[in-house]
């Protein structure tokens, strides 16, 4: 199998030391026992959760408050604006957040701090505000860092002048939970997408507030909850979960199940938004803490290679990977234990978990090929090589509990194509 990568180019991710080092320490059962950890932010949520929120800033004695945001959400982030100004918090907004967080962005932006001093940063808005506000702050807090070369396995230095807090304005990516960023170094060309990550690098507080996410329209609140579906399914399964990560990740997909029709009918429902929040935002923690694999090393790249919304993407993976993984490894039986899925034997509880799964895309209507998602298959065709060679590159590789191999990875694709499962 090495060979044949190599002979494609590939960089097989466990020649990277940095990642051979990590994986190995979060999958052996010995290292569990003795270097574990679990981190995840302070939540403030419900009707009162902002208010909490300013309240234990203003306690805190917090004297500055420097909002990220984007102009599409600029009305919440006033909202926020006036609650932080409201208990004596001098505030800042800069709204001049861009998709996809190109670098020159959050440079700006902490040269914007630099020269104001804000001692706690908020992000108001969906994953690239979020992900901006965390690579401002790096900025910001370490001004010499190098963006793409941070060592999580070394300290960083952040919290020296600033706090983190993520108000997120959709329920899907979990980033006001995790310890990533995704930006876009547009210094070289095409612009490349790198991940910065860093145990750091977990906001100080989430607020879940549901009137920030109640005008989210259905398609994006759909689209938003299957990313974070992925989430939860993936990191269960992956053999890099824990006791801890597992049961957010049960907790979360108990209540997507229950809660995502539900609100697709009362889109402005608040209670039934404030439970998919909270399902997102433990879904978040439990992957950044517990792994990631296969659904999201496909997803990037129909995002990347096909133009693919990343929470649409991720949704169709599932049930195939949930079958790719269960070919060699069992843990797919508790899952369907948590969920109350039974059947005689291995096969006949996986074509029943399977079914479960289906049967949920039906009712929430959402799409479960790739074909669904409108992608033709000359261009599938034209491209498939170059999806199998970066889903088997992808950093959520390690993490899984199956490296297949080139075949068996462009069998899968093709599978999650045609819908075959
Ligand atoms: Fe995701």
């Amino acid at each position: 199998m090495r060979v044949q990568m190599e002979k494609e180019g590939i960089v097989w991710p466990m020649d990277v030391p940095l990642l051979r080092t990590i994986t190995t320490t979060f999958n052996a059962p010995e290292s569990k026992l003795l270097i574990n950890s679990f981190f995840m932010p302070k939540v403030f949520y419900g009707l009162a959760g902002l208010q909490l929120f300013v309240g234990s800033m203003a306690q805190l004695g917090r004297k500055k408050a420097f909002i990220v945001t984007d102009k599409g959400v600029k009305g919440l982030a006033s909202i926020v604006e006036k609650a932080l100004r409201g208990v004596g918090i001098e505030v800042k907004v800069n709204e001049g957040v861009e998709p996809e967080v190109p670098l020159h962005v959050p440079r700006q932006m902490a040269e914007e701090m630099s020269q104001w001093g804000p001692d706690l940063i908020v992000a108001v808005g969906g994953g690239s505000v979020m992900d901006t506000a965390k690579v401002s702050w790096i900025l910001y807090e370490v001004p010499e860092a190098d963006l793409v070369a941070i060592d999580p396995m070394k300290p960083l230095g952040l919290r020296k002048k600033a706090l983190l807090a993520c108000i997120p304005t959709t329920s899907g990516t979990g980033s006001e939970a995790t310890n990533v960023a995704v930006v876009h170094d547009e210094s070289v060309s095409p612009a490349r997408k790198e991940g910065v990550l860093h145990p750091e690098l977990y906001p100080d507080f989430a607020v879940l507030d549901p009137r920030f996410v109640v005008r989210m329209p259905k398609d994006l609140t759909l689209w938003t909850a299957m990313d974070a579906l992925s989430h939860a399914v993936d990191c269960y399964l992956c053999r890099s979960s824990n006791p801890i990560s597992d049961a957010l990740a049960v907790k979360a997909i108990k209540m997507i199940f229950t809660y995502l029709p539900l609100v697709l009918e009362r889109l402005d429902n608040l209670q039934l938004r404030l439970r998919m929040q909270v399902a997102a935002m433990i879904a978040g923690a439990a992957f950044s803490n517990g792994g990631i694999g296969t659904t999201h090393a496909l997803a990037h790249n129909i995002g990347a290679i096909f133009g693919v919304h990343h929470g649409m993407a991720c949704g169709v993976t599932i049930p195939y990977v949930i079958k790719f993984y269960a070919e060699v490894d069992d843990k797919f039986l508790s899952l369907a234990e948590e969920l109350g899925i039974k059947g005689e034997g291995r096969e006949e509880v996986l074509r029943a978990l399977l079914d479960y799964f289906l049967a949920f895309y039906k009712k929430v209507g959402a799409p479960l090929t790739m074909r669904d998602l409108g992608i033709k298959e000359e261009d599938f065709k034209a491209k498939e090589d170059l999806f199998v060679k970066y889903a088997l590159m992808d950093p959520t590789g390690p993490m899984a509990p199956r490296q297949p191999s080139y075949e068996e990875m462009r069998q899968l694709i093709e599978d999650v194509y045609y819908g075959r499962v």
